[in-house]
């Protein structure tokens, strides 16, 4: 059983009866840009590839992440997804007791019980727009041998400073820090540069390339780690792990590197004047609360009478898919998130949610503390 992922855009285009395209997906995190001018034309003259076996450990295009990110081949691991590494660690770390750093995506969660590792959750409050206490979270689970920290975070948006997190690291060798950036490539380079390269022993950092470059259909993530921390995931690694043309895939991006670089750059350009407007149209509405957001998504406070799930229904008529994030552990019904996609999108939700909210009487509860309203 899969479960804990947010809207499946297949199951509401059956409930619509219309095409899955006719519905604007802002339940799912990827680039709204994606994906990279020329990929997809490259992959079209590469589709031949898949009539042969790919490279089996995905040699070649792990070299070439490594070299962009100057690091050593025996230091970075491919897979098909960083999924494939949230699944495996558990089991290859031995860990005995995680620490998971929520409200935040729920593979982690559900990685450790099919491990059978026991875990505690340390929740991020609203009161501090969910801000992440590593220290606090560690105090608090001396026990804790493994934590799995998100960052930027889904669903919050929250950003803890790397040289933080790195100073975390460095005080606690004891303590292996799984650090998934997914998201880190939608914020603004001056506040997030990546720990990929930052060769600590105790810090293993997962890099996926599905959101960013909107590819996650063909399931493509990196993981760097100190040399034992590799040699233990290589006894979870299977053969062909990587399909032919995630390979080629990965091989472009990396050999073009100043049109992927220029790419990234607009798409973070483009979601931090999206989610400002966003940010600033919501912020006006009475009772709604937006949490500060460093990526390519919003999380929202509704006011007291709304429910994620009906306020996720009525979108829907109107075929938009938002998150509702009741499911997440630590969040409760009134919590939706937002992922910024094309202006004419995100002004289609923005009225539509406007016109939800003063639909409905509000009530007089006073939004979450810590919140940010523009
Ligand atoms: C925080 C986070 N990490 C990892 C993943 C999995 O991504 P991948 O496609 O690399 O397996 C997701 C997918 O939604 C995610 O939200």
């Amino acid at each position: 059983m899969i479960w804990g992922h947010g809207g499946n855009i297949h199951a509401a285009a059956a409930e619509l009866g219309c095409r899955p395209s006719e519905i604007v997906d802002m339940s799912s995190n990827v680039n709204p840009l994606g994906p990279p001018p020329g990929l997809l034309a490259h992959l079209k003259t590469q589709i031949h590839t898949v009539c042969a076996l790919p490279e089996v450990d995905a040699g070649g295009m792990t070299a070439a992440f490594a070299r962009r990110y100057g690091l050593c081949t025996q230091n970075v691991l491919a897979a098909n997804g960083t999924t494939h590494f949230i699944y495996s660690l558990p089991r290859a770390l031995g860990t005995r007791r995680a620490l998971i750093m929520g409200p935040t995506y729920a593979d982690y969660a559900t990685a450790c019980e099919r491990a059978r590792v026991p875990f505690a959750f340390w929740y991020a409050g609203a009161a501090n727009a969910f801000f992440p206490d590593l220290e606090e979270a560690l105090a608090q689970n001396r026990d804790a041998d493994t934590i799995f920290f998100c960052n930027p975070n889904n669903p919050t948006g929250a950003l803890l400073p790397p040289a933080a997190i790195a100073g975390f690291c460095r005080r606690h060798p004891q303590v292996r820090v799984v650090l998934d950036e997914s998201y880190l490539p939608f914020a603004a380079p001056a506040k997030a540069r990546t720990l990929i390269d930052a060769r600590i022993n105790n810090l293993i950092v997962l890099n996926s390339l599905s959101k960013i470059f909107r590819i996650p259909g063909l399931r493509i993530g990196f993981l760097s780690a100190s040399g034992d921390v590799i040699k233990a995931l290589d006894r979870f690694a299977v053969p062909w792990n990587v399909n032919a043309l995630a390979q080629v895939a990965v091989k472009y991006l990396m050999s073009h590197t100043p049109e992927t670089e220029a790419f990234i750059a607009r798409s973070r350009e483009h979601i931090e004047a999206e989610r400002t407007c966003l940010q600033k149209r919501l912020g006006a509405v009475c009772g709604l609360s937006i949490f500060p957001s460093e990526t390519s998504f919003v999380l929202l406070k509704l006011p007291d009478r709304h429910r994620a799930p009906d306020v996720q229904r009525q979108l829907l008529k109107q075929r938009i898919l938002i998150r509702d994030c009741s499911n997440f552990a630590g969040l409760s019904v009134q919590y939706i998130r937002i992922s910024l996609k094309t202006r004419q999108a995100n002004r289609r939700l923005t009225e539509a949610l406007m016109d939800l909210m003063a639909s409905t009487p509000l009530s007089t509860t006073r939004p979450a503390a810590g919140c940010r309203r523009i």
